[in-house]
């Protein structure tokens, strides 16, 4: 995220030291850093510039701004006004600031024309503090020469949560790291650093806080919807955004989706916002806490059915629990609050008009309702293939006509990790995995999507599948 900010405030800093020929030089980076090392003393950031103004009458300012002449020689740092009015003679002219702090220093071609076409100059002082310069900038005037190339240049935003994954010799300034993302970026209120790679079940980061409120409770918001969670307790990535919307975008309105790893609910919520009926797991508690929250939140309550078991179970017991207990069907996009409220008005009027209510019917409307599953997404991808087995045999029912509702087999987004940097060869390596898990091959609807690179030598895919029929009922 910090990244283009990263790029755009070196430029700049080139800019304010370098990009002016030797005599129009301001430095206008901060100075070095000489306040305590164990915390950000921001008095330490003071710096005063004196600069050349050149009295001008405010009606020609503008043809002196544009005269050429003068182009190298007006000042033109970022957040600081070129024009200003001299306070030495109120009411009357206006300063344009140059580059220089010396007359001696102006250029020929330009010392002619303000000669001619100013009426003066005046020493104009320029005050620039801790609120002038980006965190970049900060963080190179406080970190030893060493280790300015690596500094730190980024971090991910989670709800108000910022979070670094600072490298071993950073660590002694975390907090003054912390303090800088905090007071640069406004919606930040909290700064993290992870301390390891994900090593538990439940897939979360071990996290210090470095700076601000020790709250881990975010509000986040994606593809329209709000999610609330604690981030220290459960799993959520915002790099994976366009991977929920990418397979939510695939699940149809009246479709039944299982999401047998479902986290705090990126596939779940929206995908019945959408419409879908959707039955979530996870095993982590606290993901199932605020997974039911964040269905409640987003108003798909009904449509959404949440289990907190092994993903093994989950996906051996899906499909009789929904045939059992189907959802009603899809009956068009649901209403907006305001229209849910307008409808309620209008009924309110006809009622206390005396005139007949009519009975809305929120049961189907003739079309049958969801018992089968459509789609299983399965996001653990360091383990997910190792749960396909359970797919063998969950149609084989006999006290259940499985088969007449099935006449389509389930899809299956499995998401896995592989080390295969080849397109060809991933896909590959992915299948075999895949069908020696199944115990049989794959039919022809598969595709393969890479999702992202997690390491240099390792890449998360999406492989897609529909479940074939041998499997499902394999007795
Ligand atoms: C990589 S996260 C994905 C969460 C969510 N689908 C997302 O995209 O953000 C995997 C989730 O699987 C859950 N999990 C881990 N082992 C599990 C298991 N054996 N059965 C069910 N859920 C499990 C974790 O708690 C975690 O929330």
């Amino acid at each position: 995220m910090l990244l283009a900010r990263t790029l755009l405030s070196k430029q700049r800093q080139y800019l304010n030291i370098f990009s002016m020929s030797r005599h129009l030089s301001i430095d206008a980076s901060p100075p070095p850093y000489n306040g305590p090392w164990d915390r950000l003393d921001k008095e330490a950031f003071r710096k005063s510039l004196t600069v050349l103004g050149a009295r001008v009458p405010p009606e020609k300012t503008g043809a002196f701004l544009k005269t050429l002449a003068l182009k190298d020689c007006i000042m033109d740092l970022p957040k600081i006004r070129t024009v200003v009015s001299d306070s030495s003679v109120p009411d009357g002219e206006r300063l344009v600031l140059l580059r220089v702090s010396n007359q001696a220093d102006i250029p020929p071609e330009a010392r002619q024309f303000l000669d001619r076409e100013a009426k003066g100059f005046v020493d104009h002082k320029i005050e620039l503090d801790y609120n002038y310069w980006t965190a970049d900038e900060c963080l190179h005037a406080f970190l030893p020469e060493e280790l300015r190339d690596g500094a730190p240049n980024g971090f991910a935003m989670t709800g108000h949560i910022a979070h670094v994954n600072l490298l071993d010799e950073y660590l002694p300034y975390k907090h003054i790291i912390g303090q800088l993302i905090m007071d640069k970026n406004k919606r930040v209120k909290t700064v993290v650093n992870k301390l390891n790679t994900i090593d538990n079940q439940f897939r979360f980061f071990k996290m210090e806080l470095i700076a601000g409120e020790p709250d881990f409770v975010v509000e986040h918001h994606e593809a329209d919807c709000r999610f609330t969670f604690d981030f220290t307790q459960v799993y959520w990535n915002s790099r994976l955004h366009t991977e929920h919307e990418r397979l939510v975008e695939m699940f149809k309105p009246e479709e039944l989706v299982a999401d047998v790893f479902a986290g705090v609910g990126p596939f779940a919520v929206p995908a019945a916002k959408k419409g879908c009926a959707v039955l979530a797991n996870d095993l982590n508690p606290n993901s199932a806490k605020y997974l039911r929250k964040n269905i409640d939140d987003n108003r798909v309550t009904e449509l959404v059915r949440v289990s907190c078991e092994d993903g093994r179970d989950f996906i051996r017991a899906s499909v009789s629990r929904v045939f059992d207990e189907p959802f009603l069907a899809y009956t068009g996009p649901k209403p907006s609050r305001m229209q849910e409220e307008r409808e309620r008005k209008r009924l309110q009027k006809l009622a206390a008009e005396g005139k007949p209510v009519p009975v809305s019917d929120p049961v189907e409307n003739g079309k049958p309702p969801r018992r089968a599953i459509a789609h299983f997404v399965m996001n653990l991808p360091d383990s997910a293939i190792t749960f396909l087995d359970a797919f063998r045999g969950i149609l084989a029912d006999d006290s259940r006509n499985l088969s007449g509702e099935y006449e389509q087999m389930p899809m299956v987004h499995c998401h896995c990790f592989t080390r295969e940097l080849d397109i060809a060869r991933a896909e590959e390596d992915i299948r075999q995995r895949v069908e020696e898990k199944l115990g049989h091959p794959l039919g022809n609807e598969i595709s393969l999507h890479l999702v992202r690179s997690v390491a240099p030598s390792k890449e998360m895919y999406c492989i897609s599948f529909r479940l074939p029929r041998e499997v499902a009922f394999a007795r």
